[in-house]
């Protein structure tokens, strides 16, 4: 019996090289997000490439009136998710408008949560079945360039970590990954990326920290020695740097 994936975000480029990876192995996709073009064809795709199934689902981290049909979508039985929705305003558009915080929090991080605590119930019942989380390095600390982006991924963070905590005994498990810059539309034109990392390397990535039921990965892994280090860095230095 193949595997069960829900990919929330599916348009994601990371997502869709996961959804890849997954149809080679011959799982059931379901592709949710708000882009049912993009992901009708990433479905298509993923059937020519081996899937059993994929269906693209409409999902909407700001309407919770969406989550029950994703999880619907899975069928019964055993299911995985893996979530890459997000977005990042840029900072300065944040704080000329405040507003846009409700959105930036929502996209990354309450409207995921609440639509893993459905799929989290089923992981209970079951007895079995992966969360993926995608965070970022930004949720590592606060800085100046994008520290409301930052608060969401860090609380997306701690969330995963809670519910690591609570799949664990069920039998679950969950993986949070933290990317650092990677090659996607949400990077695309901004000034300062380096060490820039192709979506298809985070969802190797992924996919080996499944199968060794990994709990915390940064992706490329030398993202951890770097974050090491601006973690250590003194708060009345660091209150003065831009980084
Ligand atoms: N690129 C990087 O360097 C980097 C680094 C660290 C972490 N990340 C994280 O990696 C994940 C994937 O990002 P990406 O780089 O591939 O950028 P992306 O293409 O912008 O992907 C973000 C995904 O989130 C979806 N999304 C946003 N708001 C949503 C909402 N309200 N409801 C449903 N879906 C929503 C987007 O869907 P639409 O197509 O409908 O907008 C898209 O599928 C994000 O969580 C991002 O924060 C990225």
């Amino acid at each position: 019996m193949s595997e069960t994936w829900i990919l929330l975000g599916a348009s994601s480029a990371m997502a869709r090289a996961l959804a890849r990876a997954l149809a080679r192995n011959g799982a059931r996709l379901v592709l949710a997000g708000r882009d049912l073009d993009d992901l009708g064809r990433t479905a298509a795709d993923a059937e020519m490439r081996g899937a059993a199934r994929a269906v693209a689902v409409r999902f909407d981290a700001r309407d919770p009136a969406s989550f029950d049909a994703v999880l619907a979508a899975a069928g019964d039985g055993v299911v995985n998710a893996a979530c890459f929705t997000g977005t990042m305003p840029p900072q300065d558009r944040i704080d000329a408008d405040p507003a846009l915080i409700d959105g930036t929090i929502a996209d990354s991080l309450t409207g995921p949560a609440r639509m893993l605590h459905l799929i989290a119930a089923r992981i209970e019942a079951e007895g079995a079945g992966t969360i993926v989380g995608v965070g970022s390095v930004a949720g590592d600390r606060g800085r100046l360039g994008n520290y409301v982006y930052g608060a969401a991924k860090g609380g997306f963070a701690v969330y995963l970590s809670g519910l690591r905590n609570r799949l664990t005994r069920a039998g679950g498990h969950v993986v949070t990954v933290k990317p650092g810059f990677v090659d996607t539309a949400m990077t695309w034109g901004l000034p300062g990326m380096f060490l820039v990392a192709a979506p298809e390397a985070v969802a190797r990535d992924i996919l080996r920290a499944v199968a060794r039921r990994r709990s915390v990965i940064y992706t490329p892994g030398f993202w951890r020695l770097i974050m090491l280090i601006i973690r250590a860095i003194p708060e009345p230095v660091f209150k003065k740097m831009k980084i």
